[in-house]
């Protein structure tokens, strides 16, 4: 069973071409990614005009080159898996467009992926794949969540962000310290360089004893400790600034994930998501994990953020259990509002 899967949900074309063997284990055959990160830095954010014009330009040449390094062709396709939302609708609209032509031409079936189920089961593809049940952070840049998984689509929302993702407060931080998009990988760098202990940010809802997050708020202490720093801010300060700021997220997301696996009592993190490739949260939720017996599984690094091979097994593991949504041929829609919830069985 070889599964084309196709990622279009944001400013990343994820293309991969995925094999879920007769041991159920699935494995990647190839898989290409082109980011536009560097066509919307001049912006500060995601165009979303752009950034659909740009999946168009670069889905099929992706393809293509998957099938290429897979040594495949289009009939070796058993099923074409595209990512449904949540997302932007014209972005959304590329992939979903594309899979139900190939899906039309090929005569074979098209699955619509949540996004999120996607990062949430790709630790599937590491190695040292994680038994269910387990609890999984999901930390993007648009979404902020602890979720239970009982298994393939049995997944129940513990707590989630009120405000902004912690990915977001991540790239907000970076813009006010002018450290261009996405801020993320660039305020985890500069943080290398500063002291996480410099600045006494706030952790919000940090004891709030439920397992919600809050990271509006940390954007505006940065930008009163900024202006208080005044307009010939010194490299160290911004240093310990983002030190500070990298810390302050990471210290609300290990403590309710801690939380989270004591609640339900379970023993096993999954950790999915762009800033699932943040090596200080890395750090200190394998430490506090390991305080309480309990483990950390993350995707292969490659696959922490958006790629197309996580909807591709998302859609192989629901095709091995029985769970593929029902589409009709040629048929196919966009949800970029799409609760991950709505997904579940019974
Ligand atoms: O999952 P993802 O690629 O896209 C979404 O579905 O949103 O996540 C992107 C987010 C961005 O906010 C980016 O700044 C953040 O993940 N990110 C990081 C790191 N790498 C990516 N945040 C902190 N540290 C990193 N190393
Ligand atoms: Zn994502």
């Amino acid at each position: 069973m070889n599964v084309l899967g196709i990622e279009s949900s944001c400013d990343e074309t994820g293309v991969a071409l995925v094999q879920a063997g007769a041991d159920g284990v699935p494995r990647v055959r190839a898989q290409a990614l082109h980011s536009q990160a560097d066509m919307h830095e001049a912006y500060g954010g995601v165009v979303p005009e752009l950034a659909s014009r740009d999946h168009i330009r670069r889905v099929l040449p992706l393809t293509r080159r998957v099938l290429d390094d897979a040594g495949a062709t289009l009939a070796d396709v058993d099923l074409v898996a595209y990512t449904r939302g949540p997302g932007l609708a014209g972005a959304l609209l590329v992939g979903a467009g594309v899979a139900a032509a190939l899906g039309a031409a090929l005569q074979r079936p098209t699955a619509g992926i949540h996004h999120l189920e996607g990062h949430l089961l790709s630790p599937f593809l590491a190695e040292d794949a994680p038994p269910f049940p387990f609890v999984a952070l999901l930390v993007s840049g648009g979404h902020t969540q602890l979720m239970r998984a009982d298994g393939v689509a049995r997944y129940r929302l513990l707590g989630e962000t009120v405000d902004d993702a912690a990915g977001e407060a991540f790239d907000k931080t970076a813009k006010l310290l002018e450290l261009g998009y996405p801020g993320g990988p660039a305020l985890a760098r500069l943080a290398a360089f500063g002291d996480p202990e410099a600045y006494d940010l706030p952790r919000p809802l940090r004891h709030s004893g439920d397992l919600d997050f809050s990271f509006a708020g940390l954007k505006t202490a940065v930008m009163t400790r900024l202006a208080r720093l005044g307009p010939n801010v010194c490299e160290q300060s911004r240093a310990d600034l983002a030190a500070s700021t990298q810390q302050a997220i990471v210290d609300v997301l290990v403590a309710k994930s801690l939380q989270a696996l004591q609640e339900t009592g379970l023993d096993r993190l999954v950790v999915a998501g762009g800033v699932g490739a943040n090596m200080r949260l890395r750090e200190a939720l394998h430490a506090g994990a390991a305080r309480i017996g309990a483990r950390v599984h993350h995707p292969p690094p490659a696959l922490c953020t958006d790629n197309g091979a996580m909807i591709a097994l998302a859609a192989a593991l629901r095709w091995q259990h029985g769970l593929l949504p029902d589409e009709p041929a040629g048929a196919f829609d966009v949800r970029p509002r799409w609760p991950l919830q709505e997904l579940s069985v019974a």
